[in-house]
């Protein structure tokens, strides 16, 4: 049963070939397809790789079971899978891996940059979901974003001992605000890569220990007149908050909890691929059982 459901979503999948439907965006399915496929790719990289260099001692001497190790390594195993599944729906459109470099130098910092990709990936498949007009490949793109959310609750609470989502929503991220995030770890690609309409925006951070209801010095370079109004925008849940930049700060709206991504953008009311100029940075204000932020 399972594996003909998956021969058919592939062959439905495979169509992409041959029929590519492009929605208003100019965003068609097979670009989409390669924009998770540009994922997959590096999240397989990043398990492989780590898993490679840190071996069970390494992960006991981080404190964590034997069984993190493995769990890691069928996590591992779950994007492999997904780069598969993309791969041989898009045939030779499919675009290859990269060269990476990821920030992690024990199994505890792997970890927690696991818990941020794992994190991006959902929202990069939650935003990306209206642009995908094939039925059957919305529904495998749904089946692949239930996954990795799984694999980014086990992380964020199992592993890494904290909550396993932000709350009852999650964030939809715009297509160049993940490969902003994605493209801070990709150091070269094959020049035969399909080129993707998305670009990566200039950094921004907010401050040293940035925590809600506090006042933030937002670094970035702009890229727009200096006369120009700027706004911190909070992407939390399916909302954005809004708080204006005066005199390089901003402050952090009260309330925010969990995973939070903020962006500087030129709109005052809604932040999108049009009008950011900065960004993502990811901010994470844990949170306690009983919902009250955690301060340290
Ligand atoms: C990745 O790095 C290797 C080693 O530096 C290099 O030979 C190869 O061309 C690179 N691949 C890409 C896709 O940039
Ligand atoms: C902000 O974006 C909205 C929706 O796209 C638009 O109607 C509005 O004019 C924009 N405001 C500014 C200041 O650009």
């Amino acid at each position: 049963m399972r594996t003909s459901f998956i021969t058919l979503v592939v062959a439905a999948l495979s169509a992409v070939n041959a029929q590519p439907v492009k929605r208003d965006g100019g965003v068609d399915d097979a670009t989409v397809l390669n924009f998770a496929l540009t994922l997959e790719h590096l999240e397989n990289a990043f398990y492989r790789e780590a898993l490679a260099k840190y071996d069970e001692k390494a992960f006991e001497k981080a404190g964590f079971h034997s069984w993190v190790r493995d769990r890691f390594a069928q996590v591992g195993a779950h994007e492999a899978a997904h780069v598969q599944f993309l791969s041989s729906a898009l045939g030779s459109q499919a675009t290859q891996p990269c060269n990476y470099s990821f920030p992690h130098h024990d199994p505890k910092s792997f970890a927690a940059l696991s818990q941020i990709l794992e994190g991006v990936g959902v929202s990069a498949y939650t935003g990306a979901a209206q642009f995908i007009s094939n039925k059957d490949y919305l529904t495998a793109a749904a089946s692949v974003l239930a996954t990795e959310a799984r694999h980014a609750s086990w992380v964020a609470s199992t592993v890494n001992g904290g909550s396993g989502w932000s709350g009852a929503l999650d964030i939809p991220l715009t297509l160049n605000t993940v490969y902003t995030l994605a493209a801070s770890f990709i150091t070269s690609c094959p020049s035969t890569n399909p080129a993707l309409p998305v670009k990566a925006f200039p950094a921004v951070s907010f401050g040293d220990k940035p925590t809600p209801g506090s006042t933030a010095t937002v670094t970035f370079t702009s890229t727009v007149e200096a006369s120009t109004p700027l706004y911190a925008v909070f992407f939390t849940g399916l909302s954005q908050i809004v708080s204006p930049i005066q005199n390089g700060k901003a402050v952090i709206p009260s309330g925010l909890l969990g995973t939070v991504y903020a962006v500087v953008s030129t709109n005052d009311t809604i932040a999108n691929d049009g009008n950011i100029i900065a960004g993502p940075a990811i901010l994470d204000f844990p949170f306690n059982a009983q919902g009250q932020l955690i301060t340290y």
